[in-house]
């Protein structure tokens, strides 16, 4: 439905991190949701009591289904670009509850 954007200077230019240990490509300036998304990923965490899947629904910034952690830090994956090398992982109900929210 939907092209990729693709740096026009460089179009094969990529940027690769990790999702809880699985290598990413994906274009220059994507957003972290966006990146998962296009790698499959459909869910980012899980509700702490049920269990139930949760995984990007705005895409911008408004419903914070989108949580992972990143060097520790809990950020929204749909306001938070890719740079080389980021370890992104679930996000852990510990750091929710110990306010480690970016
Ligand atoms: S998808 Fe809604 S805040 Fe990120």
């Amino acid at each position: 439905m939907f092209d990729p954007i693709v740096s026009k200077a460089n179009p094969n230019a990529q940027v690769h991190f990790t999702f809880d240990g699985e290598s990413i490509y994906t274009a220059p300036n994507t957003s972290v949701a966006a990146a998962l998304l296009a790698a499959g990923h459909t869910w980012f965490r899980q509700m702490p009591v049920s269990g139930q899947q949760r995984g990007p629904f705005c895409m911008m910034g408004a419903c914070f289904d989108c949580l992972v952690e990143i060097d520790g830090i809990t950020v929204q994956a749909c306001v938070t670009t890719v740079t080389e090398g980021l370890n992104v992982t679930c996000v852990s109900q510990m750091h929710l509850q110990e306010g480690k929210f970016k």
